[in-house]
């Protein structure tokens, strides 16, 4: 029995995490449950689980009133405390945006098992994680569709051994939309996803396509591979979740219909393909057919060309990318800057910071904050007078 902690369990990953254990009692337990503010919707999970104790990543709440009579644990640290406790094997971490990197540090740091959907750990923090990994004895296995595609393709095979790897993007909800109507698009429009159902930091990613960039920089940290053999290709079904090319010429693809719930049951079972068929889960080629593929349309979603170029660049780039990303897809969903201008707000950012390396969390973070900044504008500068 794996003892199981599912940070961010009231997101849309942890649903799916949560329901796959559902299936598997004998193999996996839900021993903690993580939220940010939502203490309801937390509260209502840990009734449901009764998991050891649970964690909320703020202070409780002037109307907190619980009805689960468990251990509640509060703050950013006890969060980060919860995923490298010595009763946890596994850490599901499905916290969204740069607040994940501390727990995902502290689950390597401590030797567990990291299911990993929180992808801008690897791209804000990408050495430091890799670092804890090796220096933990740990593993890392990704729970983005893509990665995982690519992890079960690769199935320990040298990268030597790989000529390239091509991600699958879904093109998103404009992939057909005229560059000149892109001006017009709302946040409603934007969360309206065509294949997924997920978050809504993650959904506009995948609109803007900085989703994609994030994932190619993910994909060289995770599996070590130079730039230039990450390619990305637009492949609207959302069917076939990622190839590999080896060097003889031969690829190999995995191929599912789009959830979520294979990547997690990946990740939490590895090395075993549990017993989990599900009847809409798999691939019928008549059905689910015809494959189809088209190139990233770059000169139309920017943030793709500039996430990927940050990425290549290293340094304070990747992070400040994530985190004007991060402040750009608030400023837009709270109807402060329009669809275009969310490249302009990253755009902007980046300018300001260079490639120096990261050598620490403090450095990530210091960057991180700065970027947020930057990011806001001349307000958000103003406010906290810490942008140079
Ligand atoms: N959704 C997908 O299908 C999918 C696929 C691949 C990768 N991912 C990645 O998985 C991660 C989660 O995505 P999601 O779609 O599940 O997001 P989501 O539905 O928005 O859920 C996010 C979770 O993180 C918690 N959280 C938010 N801010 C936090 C903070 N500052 N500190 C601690 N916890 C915090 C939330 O708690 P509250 O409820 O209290 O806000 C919630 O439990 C993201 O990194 C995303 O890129 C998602």
């Amino acid at each position: 029995m794996k003892r199981v902690a599912v940070l961010g369990a009231t997101g849309s990953v942890g649903a799916g995490t949560l329901e796959v254990i559902r299936r598997h009692p004998a193999r996996f337990r839900a021993a903690v449950l993580t939220a940010n503010r939502s203490w309801e919707a937390l509260d209502a999970l840990a009734l449901d689980r009764d998991p050891d104790f649970v964690v909320l990543g703020t202070p409780p709440p002037d109307d907190f009133a619980p009805r689960w009579g468990g251990e509640w644990r509060f703050g950013a640290d006890a969060l980060a405390e919860a995923a490298g406790l010595s009763g946890i094997d596994i850490v599901l971490n499905a916290i969204v945006g740069f607040a994940g990197l501390d727990a995902t540090l502290a689950a390597l740091g401590a030797g567990k098992r990291l299911a990993l959907a929180n992808k801008e750990s690897l791209v804000a923090g990408g050495d430091l994680v890799m670092r804890a990994l090796r220096r933990g004895g740990g593993e890392l296995l990704p729970v983005d569709s893509e990665h995982s595609a690519v992890h079960q393709c690769l199935a320990g095979r040298a990268v030597s051994e790989v000529a390239r790897v091509t991600l699958t993007a879904s093109g998103g909800p404009f992939r057909e939309w005229p560059a000149d109507r892109l001006a017009t698009v709302t946040p409603a429009d934007a969360l309206r996803h065509p294949t997924w159902s997920m978050g809504a930091k993650i959904t506009i990613d995948s609109a803007t396509l900085a989703n994609k960039a994030l994932e190619v920089i993910e994909a060289q940290t995770l599996f070590d591979l130079p730039y230039e053999r990450i390619e990305v290709v637009v492949h609207p079904t959302s069917i076939v979740h990622s190839l590999v090319e080896f060097r003889d010429g031969s690829s190999l693809a995995q191929l599912g219909r789009p959830s979520m719930e294979i990547p997690i049951l990946w990740a939490l079972g590895y090395p075993d393909r549990l017993d989990d068929q599900r009847q809409e889960a798999g691939f019928d080629p008549v059905r689910d057919g015809p494959l189809e593929f088209e190139p990233v349309r770059e000169d139309d979603f920017p943030l793709f060309r500039a996430g990927v170029a940050a990425g290549r660049a290293g340094g304070e780039f990747p992070v400040a990318f994530n985190a004007a990303n991060e402040i750009a897809v608030e400023m837009f969903l709270s109807g402060d800057v329009g669809f275009r201008e969310l490249a302009d707000v990253v755009l902007r950012t980046l300018e300001r910071f260079s490639s120096r390396a990261i050598e620490s969390v403090e450095d990530a973070r210091r960057v991180d904050a700065r970027a947020r900044t930057i990011a806001r504008g001349p307000y958000g500068e103003s406010k906290s007078g810490d942008a140079e």
